[in-house]
């Protein structure tokens, strides 16, 4: 069997591909480009690839061999789920290891934001600090105020859970309602209009796909309270950036901080750039060493699972094993 590594995941994972099949692993720290990496799949068995690498219909026609794309994320936009089903291709993802940290950089976004940790930092180096100062950058607090998650999954629902160690009022929109968060947290589940119009502080925990692409624009934007803080460390598509930055430009809002973008994996949006009411960060809620190393083993063990014609613990389009078995 032959597998294709698009990046060099932690070795926990890695080794473990390297250690039972003929590997090829892009030896750089980049992201390959698209002719690359359908070089790359040529004749391999499985690809392991992550979410800046866009995975279209192109590369997975010309992955003739393929029979698992694992992707070192959680998030499955960045590859045509449907195009790989129709070639019976098994598509893998890395849920669960990666909650607490995507959850808690959400509070270190709503804390750094609204408190000026990032604005304050600034101010320090360039030595404007002259002692304390009782109207220096007075912020909000979280203990009080109501939290408005959008979007109830395992990362939503983390979210609420911590939400309740610093005393913030609960209210969720999703598709479906979550019994466990109503009856455990207290958390009231209300409509899209309600949540925006009562929120101080909006968190979205929402997959990227046709239904929330955008979902959050002007109008929305429009509804929330102008003390009121958007967090965003689901996709950067989920919101309408221009409509954003409009909002942060002209106040409508109070500040937003922001850890994904709709220009990735090319980059961020350099009008954010001068807004003050705006933290950014490098898509980082992923980034700790506990779930870096678990996506790694997971994206492993998903990728071993379909080579060795078992069932893999995260399954995104599980259709096609039954497909799988029969050509065996
Ligand atoms: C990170 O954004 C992920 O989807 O894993
Ligand atoms: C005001 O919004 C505060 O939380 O202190």
């Amino acid at each position: 069997m032959e597998v294709f590594v698009t990046r060099k995941i932690p070795k926990v994972g890695l080794s473990e591909i390297t250690g039972r099949y003929d590997t090829e692993v892009n030896p750089e720290s980049r992201r390959l480009s698209k002719d690359e990496i359908i070089q790359g799949v040529k004749g391999k068995d499985a690809l392991l690839c992550t979410l800046t690498d866009i995975i279209d219909e192109d590369i997975i026609q010309e992955g003739t061999s393929l029979k698992v794309i694992s992707n070192y994320a959680v998030g499955y936009d960045n590859i045509d789920v449907d195009a790989a089903t129709k070639k019976g291709i098994a598509v893998t993802n890395t849920p669960g290891v990666l909650t607490d940290a995507t959850a808690e950089l959400a509070f270190g976004l709503m804390l750094t934001v609204a408190r000026n940790m990032v604005k304050g930092d600034r101010f320090v180096r360039k030595d404007s600090f002259e002692g304390w100062d009782p109207t220096l950058m007075v912020g909000s607090e979280l203990k009080g105020k109501t939290l408005g998650i959008i979007g109830m999954g395992n990362i939503g629902s983390a979210v609420a859970e911590k939400s309740a160690a610093f005393g913030m009022d609960l209210i969720y929109h999703n598709r479906s309602r979550v019994e466990s968060v109503e009856k455990e947290l207290g958390a009231d589940y209300v409509e899209m209009e309600d949540l925006l119009e009562r929120s101080d502080f909006v968190s979205l925990h929402v997959p990227l796909n046709e239904e929330t692409n955008g979902m959050i624009g002007w109008h929305e934007l429009e509804v929330m309270k102008d003390s009121a803080y958007l967090i965003n460390t689901a996709r950067g598509e989920v919101v309408d950036e221009e409509a954003l930055i409009e909002a942060l430009r002209s106040k409508k809002i109070a500040g937003a901080g922001v850890d994904v973008f709709a220009d990735e994996p090319y980059g961020a949006n350099p009008d954010y750039y001068d807004l003050k009411n705006v933290v950014l960060t490098p898509h980082l809620g992923s980034a700790s060493r506990r779930a870096r190393g678990g996506m790694a083993r997971m994206a492993a063990d998903n990728l071993i699972a379909v080579l060795e014609g078992r069932v893999p613990e995260n399954i995104v389009n599980p259709e096609v094993l039954e497909e799988q078995g029969d050509r065996r």
